[in-house]
């Protein structure tokens, strides 16, 4: 059975499908969409605040003919101690898949492993591949038009990400670049370089796709010619209590006007959201002619379909015979 709880959990050979059933998604929406979720039902269990992922997940689910149930954790036994073993093997028996956000990655390998239903992982405090899937998506949709390859698009392109290169958002674009043979720069401060914790993974996914990626100090350095300068908020989900260290270590790597003067004439804005602009970007870049952290927001939910689409049934190909 098939999981999404690392972008490496797909390989290679199937991003042509996935980016190819996201691209469908999106160019048939409000059309004739194959209920490929019909007769399933899929749990969210989110233990964190939500607005892109919940909403996207609920209404791809709807709209691929599946229903859709949020549990938050206090809804469930989960928050009064029941084990996520039991909770796995029990919830396997009523439903199709789980979405799972939460703060332990380990929790969401426990529920598929003792689970005997697919799991999406929908951001733990490593990763979140959903997010990941979706702006490559978008940067194929800008590079490679309607008629180019979406793969063949990105490959050989740069990323620089600033601020918390530790975080679950940078962790994943470290296997998503790998993945797709992309470069990734990172620039924070020396205490939030990408750990150790995610070595081993990504040098799978560079293995299996040929991209890489490094860190730095310097912000200018990592933003000279590239095609792409991204960012995240500089406090995660569970780091409040660190707000005042963390914002004033991060200053440095403020996405700005000048530090976009260093790209390429061509290069684009994005950002996961939630924004705080004045913090990680200037507000005149989040919302300048370059950001595209909208159409990143939309792409969630056709990227997310393309996911379920693979996960819920084998994807299309199945249903095509
Ligand atoms: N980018 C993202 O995952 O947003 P939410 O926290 O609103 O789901
Ligand atoms: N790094 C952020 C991502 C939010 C989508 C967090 O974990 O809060």
């Amino acid at each position: 059975m098939q999981h999404l709880l690392a972008e490496t959990d797909f390989s290679p050979a199937q991003l042509p499908e996935l980016f190819a059933l996201a691209a469908t998604f999106k160019k048939n929406r409000g059309g004739h969409v194959p209920p490929v979720l019909s007769g399933q039902t899929w749990a969210l269990i989110f233990t964190k605040s939500s607005t892109r992922t919940r909403v996207s997940f609920e209404v791809g689910i709807r709209e691929l003919g599946g229903h859709a149930l949020f549990l938050s954790k206090n809804d469930i036994q989960l928050g009064r101690g029941e084990s996520i073993a039991d909770t796995a093997r029990v919830l396997s028996r009523y439903l199709h898949g789980l979405i799972v956000r939460t703060f332990d990655h380990a929790d969401v390998e426990t529920l598929a492993r003792e689970g005997s239903i697919p799991v999406i992982n929908a951001l733990t405090d490593f990763l979140h591949p959903c997010q990941i899937f979706a702006d490559a998506f978008s940067l194929s949709e800008r590079w490679a038009g309607t008629d180019g390859d979406p793969l063949a698009a990105l490959r050989g392109r740069t990323v620089a990400f600033f601020g918390d290169c530790a975080c679950n958002v940078a962790n994943s674009w470290i296997l998503g670049a790998g993945l797709l043979g992309m470069k990734l720069r990172l620039a924070g401060p020396e205490a939030f370089a990408p750990g150790p914790e995610i070595a081993e993974l990504a040098a799978r996914a560079a293995s299996l796709g040929g991209g890489s990626f490094s860190f730095t100090t310097d912000p200018e350095a990592a933003a000279e010619g590239a095609d792409v300068l991204y960012t995240d908020v500089w406090v995660s989900m569970g780091r409040e209590e660190e707000s005042a260290e963390r914002i004033e270590q991060m200053r440095p790597y403020a996405v700005t006007g000048s530090l976009m003067a260093r790209t390429k004439p061509d290069a684009l804005f994005m950002h996961c959201l939630p924004a705080y602009p004045g913090k990680e970007v200037e507000a005149s870049v989040l919302a300048g002619p370059q950001s595209i952290v909208f159409d990143q927001a939309e792409n969630r939910l056709h990227m997310q379909k393309a996911i379920l689409a693979v996960l819920g049934q084998g994807g299309l190909r199945r249903g095509r015979g």
